[in-house]
């Protein structure tokens, strides 16, 4: 017989939890989380866990190391309530641009988040986009990695290309690495793309942008980028495609980070429009300035990812073809 399923949320993204769990037809589990006056955090199931198929949805959200101590506890919670299987359901992975050893004496910190998940208890991962793919080979358990791109695809046909004709949008790679992980949007879209020549001189969260390679003259800029955190490739992006004669300039990113004052700052930018997922909260963020930002719900990706897993079906089947080869 089936392992029956159950779906507990941490307390760093209640509002798309929720949301998966009405997709999957059933109320969330109970759990009590309680941060003491020592800040330790202790999370306590309140459901029956034994043998069934449990997922665990907890993002990358402010507080961050809060969060993700939260899940590591909640993982080990479930592990010690006699679970069958738990996935850890990471919609925006902790540390995910600390993925290379590029510098002396530094830790790569997405594979220690790897060590610290598994050790916790989880069976299988369930995230998605990856600032880097090596990030899923860091884990020694199975690793579904999502892709946002078919809501993201879903809006830009119901929206950008109908405000404007799609053969005047130019797909405006935010630096080499986005131009690599995101090649598909120039396949499935059929629009051509422009890179930022883009390098960080250190650890200011200040991009230098040297060029962009490619003719944006004229053209609708749409910026793809996987993440968006203190907003300055944006920003410097957006400001050298004006430059460069950009007739408008709008951004797509998967990972709504919007740290420190990003909104204001993007608000004053040449983007006209930002289009965001909702892997971490962004409503609140981004109250008052709504105009400037559309939030894509990518609950239906988790729910049916989350089907999948449990019903042993393949999560291809969720992908149009040239994406699928890349998730
Ligand atoms: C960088 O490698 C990423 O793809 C994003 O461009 C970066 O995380 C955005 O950060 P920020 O908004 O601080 O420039």
């Amino acid at each position: 017989m089936k392992a029956e399923m159950i779906v507990f949320s941490g307390s760093s993204h209640p509002g798309l939890a929720e949301r998966v769990a009405q997709r999957l037809g059933k109320p969330l589990g109970k759990s009590h989380s309680v941060k003491f006056t020592n800040e330790n955090i202790m999370v306590r199931i309140g459901d029956n866990c034994r043998e069934k198929d449990v997922f665990v949805i907890q993002t990358s959200s402010t507080p961050v190391n809060d969060h993700l101590v939260e899940l590591l506890i909640f993982l080990d919670a479930i592990k010690y309530a006699s679970a069958g299987r738990v996935t850890a359901v990471i919609p925006y992975f902790p540390y995910c641009r600390s993925d290379k050893k590029d510098e002396p004496r530094i830790s790569v910190a997405a594979r220690l988040m790897a060590d610290l998940i598994q050790t916790s208890g989880a069976a299988r991962v369930l995230t998605m986009n990856l600032h880097s793919p090596q990030i899923q080979g860091f884990f020694r358990i199975p690793v579904d990695q999502l892709l946002a791109a078919p809501i993201f695809f879903e809006y830009f046909d119901r929206v950008l290309f109908k405000e404007e004709r799609k053969e005047d949008f130019v797909l405006v790679m935010s630096d080499a690495g986005a131009a690599k992980a995101f090649g598909y949007y120039s396949d499935e879209l059929k629009l051509p793309v422009a890179i930022i020549d883009k390098f960080r001189p250190d650890h200011s969260e200040k991009p230098i942008i040297r060029q962009v390679i490619g003719d944006v003259r004229g053209k609708a800029c749409l910026i793809i980028d996987d993440e968006i955190a203190s907003g300055g490739t944006l920003i410097e992006a957006a400001e050298k495609l004006a430059e460069e004669g950009a007739k408008r300039v709008l951004a797509a990113a998967v990972h709504p980070v919007l740290s420190g004052n990003a909104v204001e700052r993007l608000v004053k930018s040449p983007i006209e429009r930002i289009i965001v997922g909702d892997t971490v909260p962004v409503r609140d963020k981004i109250q008052g300035h709504e105009d400037r930002f559309e939030v894509l719900d990518l609950s239906p990706l988790f729910a049916r990812a989350i089907e999948c897993i449990h019903d042993g079906a393949s999560l291809s089947e969720l992908f149009p073809p040239s994406v699928r080869r890349r998730h």
